[in-house]
């Protein structure tokens, strides 16, 4: 989270870095466990794609701030393709969710235990592209489901992103194989512009005689679940998550009147290691490409466009 106008357009933005959040991404997590008590009786947890960590933040807090007598039974274990600055109780590993490796890893961390709840809140790079930015979510989905049947207890918790696109019911009846109950949820602070919602699958029961594998390409054959008709092709329930009285993600809320000075506050964590680095530092030193000096100060391909928005 930087500092930019985005302070003034988006409530959760803002709210996040008043309140000490790393992204508003937290607020989604929060709203979610209003309604689903995700963290009642909860003391180990996975959080897959957890950078830059907000909701790992909430873990943290959740079960050990608020929770001081149970710390010592707490494990926290969270994933992600990059690095994460330190939090408290939380075992960080940096790597590919979609590796066998890294689910080793995770397991590993697991030894002789299982994990109460398992969070997956993977997004990838958005193409711009539809079709394949919804097959790399729910490709990602399926690694964190792959995951979870190895790592979570028999009636533990899995909640995960998923982009409500055209084979969300094929999604939703693979999911319904390992959990009684799958809801999907729009939680108030994700904002309705967005294909996001979030899946909270309760009761895990995976089908007797389910043996947990990485090989297993759950996926396998969609063409196959597509000539499936009427009842055995289900309609997915769907939840609007949190009460009215939240703030709308998608409205601008004007500054209060005591806070017309309002000042942007520095990001509660920087990040470590962000791609436009490079870009922000030629810019500095005035030799990022321009339609001026474009090929003179630098010899960067890329245009004033092109950064624009970082
Ligand atoms: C929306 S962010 C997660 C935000 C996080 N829940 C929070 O509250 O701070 C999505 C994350 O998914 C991670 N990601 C995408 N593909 C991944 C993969 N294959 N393995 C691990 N992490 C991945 C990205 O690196 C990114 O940090």
């Amino acid at each position: 989270m930087g500092r930019s106008s985005k302070d003034k357009r988006d409530i959760y933005y803002r709210l996040a870095k008043e309140e000490g959040w790393r992204a508003r991404s937290a607020y989604k997590l929060l709203q979610l466990n209003d309604d689903f008590n995700l963290f009642n009786g909860v003391n180990r947890v996975v959080d897959l794609c957890a950078a830059p960590g907000s909701w790992s933040q909430v873990l943290s807090r959740k079960l050990i701030e608020e929770r001081p007598n149970s710390k010592d039974m707490v494990k926290i274990v969270a994933v992600d393709l990059q690095a994460m600055a330190p939090l408290p109780g939380v075992i960080q590993i940096q790597g590919d969710i979609t590796k066998i490796s890294t689910a080793h890893q995770i397991i590993g961390h697991f030894e002789g235990e299982v994990a109460d709840l398992v969070i997956c809140d993977g997004a990838p790079d958005v193409t711009g592209l539809h079709d394949i930015d919804e097959y790399i979510q729910a490709q990602l989905l399926l690694a964190a489901l792959n995951i979870t049947t190895h790592v979570l207890k028999r009636g533990g918790t899995f909640v995960a992103k998923i982009f409500r696109g055209k084979d969300v019911d094929l999604l939703y009846a693979q999911l319904k194989v390992f959990f009684l109950s799958v809801t999907i949820c729009k939680p108030r602070s994700s904002r309705n512009s967005s294909i996001e919602s979030f899946v909270v699958c309760q009761n895990y029961s995976p089908p007797s005689g389910y043996m947990p594998s990485m090989l297993n390409p759950l996926l396998s054959n969609p063409s196959q679940f597509k000539s499936l008709e009427g009842a055995n092709r289900v309609i997915i329930p769907f939840m609007a998550c949190g009460d009215l009285s939240a703030y709308d993600s998608d409205q601008t809320y004007p500054l209060a009147a005591e806070q017309k000075q309002y000042k942007s506050l520095l990001p509660t964590q920087e990040p470590i290691n962000p791609p436009y680095k490079t870009a922000c530092l030629l810019k500095k030193n005035n030799s990022l490409a321009s339609s001026e000096n474009s090929g003179k100060k630098c010899n960067m391909s890329h245009s004033t466009n092109s950064t624009s928005g970082q």
